[in-house]
């Protein structure tokens, strides 16, 4: 019965959602084209139960742009010396299109300076990066090309690069209109597009969410059942279908945040050490874990949780001791292996078309 109610609730949701989001957009005459939820098309492919995806109204969605966006993310010749495949070097699909080291390294070994965070859904956010200063995919998209840190390239090199290539100029015209050539800025509004038909939402918790009541095992629907309990609290800030209320908050990692996360975009000293809930979506892939890849398994994430955390100033309330028995542990994990989407790691069509 509670799994049913659950499974209503969810729905309700979802419902609301949807409803909030059609009067905001009327009410606010939002400027964003929706792609209706249908299952038509070739990369963009919405799960039953999430809402349209949005696309801006200066970047709207097509196929060809979105194929065109998937080639350049594998690109090599985008980075300086054609030395790295452009943005798949440090968003792996095999890892939920976010990387396997603590910190990512970039062009030269060049470290970013946070982990990297999982791209899957990212069409859904709000706020982008873990202390949520960027808005738009498109901007992180074009700057990449340059950052010397990241592809380190030279804009008007890549763009003769693609001019010269034999079969570049023809995408770009099928893409963005007749009269366009490769140009830097396009580069970041067709990887954008494409980074916006990564959505996720096929794994064994979305299938038992749809009625197939076989989806998860005992071990999994005791450990959802803590996930969005009262008492353990981590459906408080992992919260609705993309697991994060998109909120930023301190979890005591460390007792000494030399990144002082949200604060550098606020000012504000109670945002010292807050970062913004990433999503559980493919947790399982994207080890390690928290903005500075501090914690390497999901055991010892949820031991962290099940201390409570260590002492930092502007830690979250509901971070406290849990006192969890070795089986509810247990189950936690199961559950956010639950959350692993198979098909989508898998899907070819998100793959290196290189290949
Ligand atoms: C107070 C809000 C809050 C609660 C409660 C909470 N989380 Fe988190 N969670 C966060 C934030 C914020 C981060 C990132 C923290 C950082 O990097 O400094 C995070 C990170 C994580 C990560 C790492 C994800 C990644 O990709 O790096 C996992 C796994 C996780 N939480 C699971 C849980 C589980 C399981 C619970 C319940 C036991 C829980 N969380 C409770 C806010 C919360």
């Amino acid at each position: 019965m509670r799994y049913t109610n659950k499974f209503i609730n969810f729905n309700i949701g979802v419902v609301i959602f949807i409803v909030l989001y059609a009067f905001l957009s009327i009410i606010l005459g939002c400027s964003e084209n929706v792609i209706e939820n249908k299952k038509n098309e070739a990369l963009l492919v919405i799960p039953e139960g999430f809402p349209p995806v949005p696309f801006p109204e200066d970047n709207p969605y097509n196929e060809a742009k979105a194929e065109l966006g998937r080639m350049l993310f594998y690109e090599k010749r985008l980075s300086r010396n054609d030395l790295i495949p452009s943005c798949s070097h440090c968003m792996k699909q095999a890892n939920g299109f976010s990387d396997c080291t603590p910190i990512s390294l970039g062009y030269g070994n060049e470290p970013e300076f946070r982990n990297t965070m999982a791209l899957s859904n990212v069409a859904y956010r709000k706020a982008l990066f873990w202390d949520g200063r960027g808005k738009r995919i498109e901007q992180p998209a074009y700057r990449s090309l340059f950052l010397p840190y990241i592809l380190n390239g030279d804009t008007n090199e890549i763009e003769q690069k693609l001019k010269a290539d034999p079969i570049y100029p023809a995408l770009f015209k099928k893409a963005f209109g007749d009269s366009a050539e490769p140009k830097a800025y396009l580069i970041g509004r067709a990887i954008a597009t494409f980074v916006r038909t990564l959505i996720s939402g096929n794994s064994a918790y979305d299938r038992y969410l749809r009625g197939d009541k076989k989806a998860m095992n005992e071990s999994q629907i005791r450990g959802m059942n803590l996930f969005f309990s009262d008492r353990v609290n981590c459906s408080k800030c992992h919260s609705g279908f993309m697991f994060t209320d998109e909120s930023f908050h301190n979890t005591g990692i460390v007792t000494h945040y030399f990144d002082r996360g949200r604060y550098y975009i606020t000012n504000e000293l109670s945002d010292i050490g807050k970062f913004i809930t990433p999503t559980l979506r493919n947790v399982e892939v994207n080890a390690p874990y928290m903005h500075n890849g501090e914690i390497s398994t999901l055991e010892e994430v949820i031991e962290h949780y099940n201390s409570g955390g260590k002492e930092f100033i502007n830690k979250d309330t509901l971070m406290k001791p849990l006192n969890l028995s070795q089986q509810e542990k247990q189950d936690l994990l199961n559950f956010l292996k639950a959350l692993t989407d198979w098909e989508f790691i898998n899907n070819p069509k998100f793959s290196n078309p290189f290949h």
